[in-house]
């Protein structure tokens, strides 16, 4: 039986309503997750918040949810515990009302459906909606599976006396959490009731039926097993999902410079570095400064991404002085938004300097292209650990001019840069293996369309 008969056979349907979280870094897999569903023959709907909604003219077959939210921006670190708790309960009525609804259409009809509910976990209303109605729930995770064990064990360490961390230990190993070291792990800083009350939303206490996770079971195998061994509920890894979907329609909530593809054109091969701290990273004026004499001093072309108001108390880039712009303007290209995925899988790219937010850290992992990390909070850290001492194809930067601009020429054109890329080209063929036929996040997108199938 092909699949899209399998998502309607029996003269049953299936309804999958997939609730996405207003963040970059979450709505761009969850829109590629829903794409491949469709593609199966899956009815979609998408339950999103008003705030950074997606773009229904990119996804004709999808009916879309919109779900007053009451925000009005995307928060900083600091107030994200505030926003999510305001996200969650501004949002939860309308995704109630509207479920009921159509469970009482179906009541009438003989056109019975069977609806499954697939949500963010940072929008854990839905979970709580889809347990009150009595419909199965599977929760989409978008960062990386290795910062399970590292969220679990936080509340942990810190009924034992360790954490919040002291200076001292920073280098230290976390004995549980090899080879994550104290400075490696997120929240350094926070308040520890926010750092607790943070956790306690990413976790989520009662299982949903299954977990999808946007990562591959040879990259992370010891968090996965971690996750099924805690939740003892099936976990799929099918990602990474950009890889998965042939041709992904924009999902940017900001216009891409396409003039950066032309550009990149132009350039000799592995001669750029790319640089990008994702979608919430804010900055202030001496970080951005020694980044810009960095790239300026270490003399490679490069493409630097600064998001507009990232600065903080700057629209744009009007801190830099104006000759230093144009003297960087001559080797390369300051844009707003770039075109990520485009950008790093083209040949003249030679690194990726990044925070390491999952979706950044496996975009580069997918090209084969390696990285400079400058990880913020969250799972940047643990990511950019894995990067530089697991998978070795990542350096850390340290945010001084001098340094950077040695780092950027270590990684474009050393002898180590050369063995990173190779580590990182030995990554690309085996995630094109697992995402190919019969590789095992192809294997494991199946048994999830079964799972869904048998629910
Ligand atoms: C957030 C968290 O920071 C991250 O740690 C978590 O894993 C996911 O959610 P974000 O900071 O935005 O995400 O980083 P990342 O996960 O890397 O996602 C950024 C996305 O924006 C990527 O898909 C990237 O391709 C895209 N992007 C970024 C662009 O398309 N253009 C740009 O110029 C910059």
């Amino acid at each position: 039986m092909k699949q899209r008969d399998m998502a309607e056979h029996g003269r049953r349907r299936w309804r999958l309503v997939l609730t996405a979280s207003p963040l970059q870094g979450h709505m761009t897999p969850m829109l590629h997750l829903a794409t491949f569903l469709h593609s199966k023959g899956f009815s979609i709907a998408i339950a999103h918040s008003e705030l950074n909604r997606p773009d229904p003219s990119n996804h004709p077959g999808f009916t879309f949810i919109p779900l007053p939210d009451n925000l009005s921006a995307t928060p900083s670190f600091a107030n994200a515990v505030q926003f999510m708790q305001a996200l969650n309960d501004n949002c939860r009525p309308h995704f109630l009302e509207h479920l009921v609804q159509i469970i009482n259409e179906q009541k009438d009809s003989s056109d019975k459906e069977s609806i499954v509910i697939i949500y963010d976990n940072l929008m854990y209303f839905a979970g709580s909606v889809a347990s009150d109605l009595g419909l199965p729930s599977i929760i989409l995770r978008t960062s990386s599976a290795s910062t399970f064990p590292v969220f679990k064990i936080i509340p942990l360490l810190h009924q034992d006396g360790r954490f919040p961390v002291q200076e001292s230990m920073l280098q230290e190993i976390v004995t549980e959490l090899h080879p994550l070291r104290y400075k490696d792990l997120p929240f350094i800083g926070l308040p520890i009731e926010q750092t607790l009350e943070t956790i306690n939303i990413i976790l989520p206490k009662t299982p949903p039926s299954a977990f999808i996770w946007n990562t591959l079971e040879f990259l992370e195998p010891s968090g996965l097993t971690q996750v099924r061994n805690h939740y003892q509920v099936p976990v799929f890894p099918i990602g990474p999902l950009h890889k998965i979907i042939p041709t992904p329609c924009s999902t940017s909530f900001l216009e891409e410079d396409m003039s950066c593809i032309s550009w990149l054109d132009k350039q000799a091969p592995k001669s750029v570095v790319y640089v990008s701290l994702g979608s919430i990273a804010y900055m202030d004026e001496k970080v951005s400064t020694e980044m810009a004499w960095g790239i300026a001093n270490s003399n490679q072309p490069f493409i630097w991404v600064v998001r507009p108001g990232s600065v903080k108390g700057f629209e744009w880039i009007e801190f830099l002085p104006e000759g230093l712009v144009t003297d960087m303007k001559v080797r390369g290209l300051i844009v707003k938004w770039a075109p990520q995925k485009d950008v790093l899988a083209h040949c003249a790219v030679g690194g990726f300097w990044s925070h390491c937010g999952w979706n950044s850290t496996l975009e580069s992992l997918s090209e084969g292209v390696p990285m400079l990390c400058q990880p913020y909070d969250l799972d940047q850290k643990v990511n950019s650990r894995y990067l530089c001492y697991v998978w070795k194809m990542g350096v850390e930067i340290v945010v001084e001019r001098g340094e950077i601009e040695g780092a950027i020429r270590r990684v474009l054109v050393s002898k180590q840069g050369e063995e990173m890329r190779q580590r990182a080209m030995e990554i690309q063929e085996k995630i094109k293996v697992a995402v190919s036929h019969g590789g095992s996040s192809q294997n494991s997108l199946k048994e999830l369309i079964d799972f869904i199938l048998s629910l």
